[in-house]
Formats: structure tokens, sequence, C-alpha cells
């Protein structure tokens, strides 16, 4: 199936961070039945993060502050990307930077790199406001396909998905974990040592679904929609809501084997309800039926 000019095998994409390089589950699941695997955000240079603790348990997901630690995008394209490239993987690089010229650099390194399949620019980093810059500064420098990552810690999600098409985006995945914060009331510490990090799980996929929704209102190009998935049924609200395809994060911690099963539970629901493509699905939310059983009412 096509996202945009990205090809991908299935609509079911591993979320950045929550599946290492890929290659670590190499011998748990066959790499090549992903639609395709968004890699550990990289930096030019390695990462060590924060210290720990820096998961913690909340309910119905979890808040992590990793600190986007990372072997640097020279020691991934020696160490992983031949692996990667061997098991047949559709390989989405996800990439950090401090500066704009730094997404630039990463860019220009990657797109040279035979097996990379797309660039996902993590732009959610605090450092770096001006999101529709660093997506024209990438486009400028990259034949790749281009799909930033946007941050949910914002008002209004779909005026930067906007900024992004405007900007050369080819695709937008959303959304990135939410600022949240727990503390342990006994000794009044935070719970993470780096106070604040990121919520992800199914606590949040109401709220991700909706802001899928609002950018399809917003923009053109295709969304790819994330936060909370972990069933079929979840993949289908995405889709529904107006995504073209999914990552999945969290879910994988908690049962790394449930691609196949998302995979089955999408077809079966394809095949019951006679739609040819998941294609067809994208964006087919009807809301003028509720409207109307809500007048009645
Ligand atoms: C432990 C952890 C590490 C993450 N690391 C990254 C990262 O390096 N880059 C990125 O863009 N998103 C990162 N994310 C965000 C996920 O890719 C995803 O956007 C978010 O978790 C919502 O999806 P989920 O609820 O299915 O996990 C990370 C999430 C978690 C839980």
């Amino acid at each position: 199936m096509k996202v945009g000019s990205l090809t991908l095998r299935n609509p079911l994409i591993a979320a950045s961070g929550c599946f290492g390089y890929g290659t670590e589950y190499a011998d748990v699941i066959d790499l090549s039945m992903l639609g395709g695997i968004a890699v550990k955000g990289l930096f030019l240079a390695e990462r060590e993060g924060h210290p720990p603790p820096r998961i913690v348990e909340t309910p119905a997901g979890m808040l992590n502050a990793i600190g986007l630690q990372g072997i640097g995008v020279h020691r991934f394209i020696a160490e992983k990307m031949p692996e990667l490239r061997a098991r047949g993987a559709v390989v989405i690089v996800n990439i950090c930077g401090t500066t704009i010229q730094e997404y630039v650099e990463l860019s220009r390194i990657l797109s040279d790199v035979e097996g990379v399949a797309a660039l996902e620019l993590n732009i959610s980093c605090p450092n770096i406001k001006e999101g529709g810059n660093v997506v024209r500064a990438v486009r400028a420098v990259t034949h790749l396909p281009v799909i930033p990552k946007l941050t949910p810690n914002v008002t209004d999600v779909s005026s930067i998905a906007k900024a992004a098409e405007e900007a050369g985006a080819d695709a937008v995945s959303l959304v990135n974990t939410f600022l949240a914060m727990a503390i342990d009331v006994e000794t009044r510490r935070p719970r993470l040592s780096n106070i604040v990090g990121g919520l992800s799980g199914p606590a949040i996929r109401p709220i991700a679904v909706r802001m899928v929704y609002e950018c399809r209102q917003a923009i053109g190009i295709p969304i790819i929609g994330m936060g909370g998935i972990a069933t079929a049924a979840d993949v289908l609200e995405f889709i529904i809501a107006g995504a073209s395809a999914v990552q999945v994060g969290t879910a994988n911690f908690a049962d790394p084997l449930i691609w196949p099963k998302l995979l089955d539970g999408v077809l079966d629901y394809l095949g019951r309800h006679k739609i040819a493509a998941i294609s067809h699905l994208t964006g087919t939310i009807d809301t003028s039926a509720r409207e109307k059983e809500w007048i009645s009412s």
C-alpha cells in the first residue's frame, strides 16, 4: 500500500522508541511482515539519555523519560542497517536534532543509505519550535519521503499539520507522547528522574483519535495515526478517523507478538464489511448519522 510516496507492506508500523532498532525483535517476529519499522530516534552523535527511573506504569498507560538515548546515525548505519536490509524490513528512520542544521545533516547522510524508506522527523523536541522550517530544510536535501511527527502538546495540532504540509511534507505522523508527571506521595518525589515525561498507551487513545480527525479536516496529505493502539478495533478507529496507516508503540512492550493479531483482525473486518482495501476506509467516519441521532433523541 502507498502512504504518499512511501510504500508499506501493510498499514501497521512499529512506533519509534518502542521497537529498538528493529534488530532486537528479529528473533521474535518476521520483520518483513510489518508494514514498516520506525526505528528509535537518532541524533548525529550517541546519547546517554536520562538516568533511571525512566519508566513508570500508569493507569492504562506508561510514562517515559528516556531522554532520546541512542547510538547515533553512523553506528546505526554500520551496525543495524545491514541486518534490517537482509531481513527485508521497511525502515523508517526517526531523526531528531537540536538545530535545523542537525536535521539537515542527518537527512543528507541517510538519503544515501540503501534500504532507508523514509525519514520521520521528530519535531517534538523542546528546543525546536519552528517545525515548518525543519520540514522545508529537510525537504530541500532529500528525495526520501519526509514525515514530520507532531507533538500533541499544543493547543491546535491541525495548524501545525497544515504548516508541515505547506513546507513540503509527504505525510504527517501523530501523536507523540503527552507531557505528564507522577509523584510518589510518601517521599513526595517525582517518579521519573527527569520529573516530567511522556504519557503513552490506551489512556491517550481518544485524544489521539480526535487529533487525527481534526488534522484530516485540515490537510490533504496522508496521516499516520498512533496513540494507545492495542487491538484491531483501535487500528480501525484511527483509520476511520482519517489515518492511512498507524503505528503501535506501548502495546508492543506488553505483547511483541501483537502484529499478526492486529493484521488478522483488520482483514477480518474488511472481509465482513466487504471493503476491498483499507485505503477505502480512511476518513469514512459518518458524523451526520450521529448528529441525526442526537437531534431525534
Ligand atoms: C519508551 C518510549 C520511547 C519513545 N521514543 C521515541 C522516539 O525516540 N522518537 C519518537 O518520535 N517517539 C518516541 N516515542 C513515542 C512513540 O513513538 C509514540 O508516538 C507514542 O508512544 C504513542 O503511541 P503508543 O501509545 O502506541 O505508544 C517513544 C515512546 C515510548 C513509550
